[in-house]
């Protein structure tokens, strides 16, 4: 039988992919903590644990086992008129470490229906009160998924020109950066003053397709008082940032306002299997709770609350909230403040970053977000046992909380090498 790469290349359409510029695909047959291994054995550090979901690390033991116990006794149950423990146990766990004003939860599948969920919600939360608002405000190179109303938001969105004549409206603002904090805000009151904003939606502290760009956590609180006086609904995408990330369960948790609606993904699941969070206050709930059915929110996805997934979830937050966990985020942390210290001189280096274990650092030179340079940073750390998906001339890690000390100074020393060649 030919291998896999040659088979993968009969049937299968990969994601983010222009294939005729892109043909070749990277096997990997298998994985454990750090470690990514490809079908010749050869092993990679997943330096962003593939796309910030397995922070727990890959087949994790704790969670595989708690799976398994699930999935012997119930796998999947309509999540409309129906109820299960996983769901439950998952739910009393997630309003315990999530921001305080977080009463309900509502599942779905990706992070891109998390978002498509916090949109429909505040659009139908202003319906449902008789006021037909149409305009979401978002950020300039917000990234919130590749469903229509997650695209429309998504200011990143460069390759949706076939898409964009049926887009949902939205408003872009800049973010703030401590120096534009009141240019940013009277450009919000401007769009505020039409009566026509429905919701803001952003990602908290650091905007992940951007190429980890930080913003300013005093602008962006000040952005959230003004939509609360203003009854404008306030979706938090924490797609990315959310569990542990930012050195805080949720970057929310950095705030002092906090939003309305909060969606997760990605790391939720510890990279197990996809699920979905939508969790909104008891305001946004009530706006929907209603003796007419029509107010009620109709919207549903076939795997909703799936009680593996919630299984997993469940065992996340177990992890997420041990003392192992919390010490390694406080190495990394550490670690990789020490790095940034040391590189951040470098001629090659414009600039570094850091929010909790998530690091990245810009390059002094002009580069494509997808193309010929970026590749071959991509290939020079590959050919090292070391994955890491450079966006444009941004390189960033945020590995798997388990990585160990002599894994993460790897990732380190590649990067270094990497400057000397560039
Ligand atoms: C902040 C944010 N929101 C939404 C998404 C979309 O998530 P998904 O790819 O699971 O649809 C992503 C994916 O990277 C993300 O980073």
């Amino acid at each position: 039988m030919s291998d896999l790469k040659e088979r993968d290349k009969k049937y299968l359409w990969h994601p983010l992919t222009q294939h005729k510029l892109h043909p070749d695909t990277i096997a990997i047959s298998k994985a454990k903590g750090a470690l990514l291994y490809d079908d010749q054995g050869k092993a990679y550090i997943d330096g962003i644990a593939s796309w910030y979901t397995c922070m727990y690390g890959h087949c994790n033991p704790y969670i595989i086992d708690k799976v398994h116990t699930q999935m012997q006794k119930l796998d999947q149950v309509v999540f409309s008129g129906f109820t299960h423990e996983p769901a439950v146990r998952l739910s009393e766990a997630l309003i315990e470490i999530l921001p305080d004003n977080q009463e309900k939860l509502f599942f779905s599948d990706n992070g891109s229906t998390s978002t498509e969920v916090g949109i429909k919600m505040a659009l139908q939360y202003h319906f449902n009160q008789g006021k037909k608002k149409n305009l979401i405000v978002a950020f300039e190179e917000g990234f919130h998924g590749d469903t229509f109303g997650a695209m429309s938001a998504s200011g990143l969105s460069v390759y949706n020109g076939p898409f964009e004549d049926f887009f949902i409206t939205v408003a872009r603002i800049p973010v703030p950066t401590g120096e534009n904090n009141e240019e940013v805000l009277i450009a919000l009151k401007k769009l505020i003053a039409t009566e026509n904003v429905a919701g803001f939606i952003f990602e908290p502290l650091v905007q992940g397709a951007a190429a980890m760009k930080i913003h300013d956590a005093q602008g962006l609180d000040r952005l959230l008082a003004l939509c609360k006086e203003n009854d404008v609904v306030t979706i938090a995408d924490e797609v990315m940032t959310g569990f542990g990330k930012t050195g805080k369960n949720f970057a929310s948790d950095h705030l002092h306002n906090k939003p309305d609606i909060i969606c997760m993904s990605k790391a939720l699941t510890a990279g197990l299997v996809p699920m979905a969070i939508t969790s909104c206050s008891q305001k946004i709930y009530n706006a929907f709770y209603s003796d007419d059915i029509t107010k009620g929110f109709f919207h549903g996805h076939t795997y909703s609350a799936n009680p593996l997934a919630c299984t997993a979830a469940l065992a996340g937050i177990e992890l997420l909230q041990s003392e192992e966990i919390q010490s390694n985020i406080q190495r990394i942390v550490s670690a990789h403040k020490a790095f940034g210290e040391k590189i951040e001189q470098h001629s090659k280096v414009k600039s570094i970053r850091q929010l909790g274990v998530i690091f990245a650092l810009d390059l002094n030179i002009k580069m494509e977000r997808y193309g010929n340079l970026r590749d071959q940073l991509f290939d020079f750390f590959m050919d090292r046992g070391v994955f890491l998906r450079p966006l444009g001339n941004t390189i960033y890690i945020l590995a798997p909380f388990v990585i160990s000390k002599e894994e993460l100074d790897k990732v380190y020393n590649v990067i270094t090498e990497v400057l000397e060649t560039v």
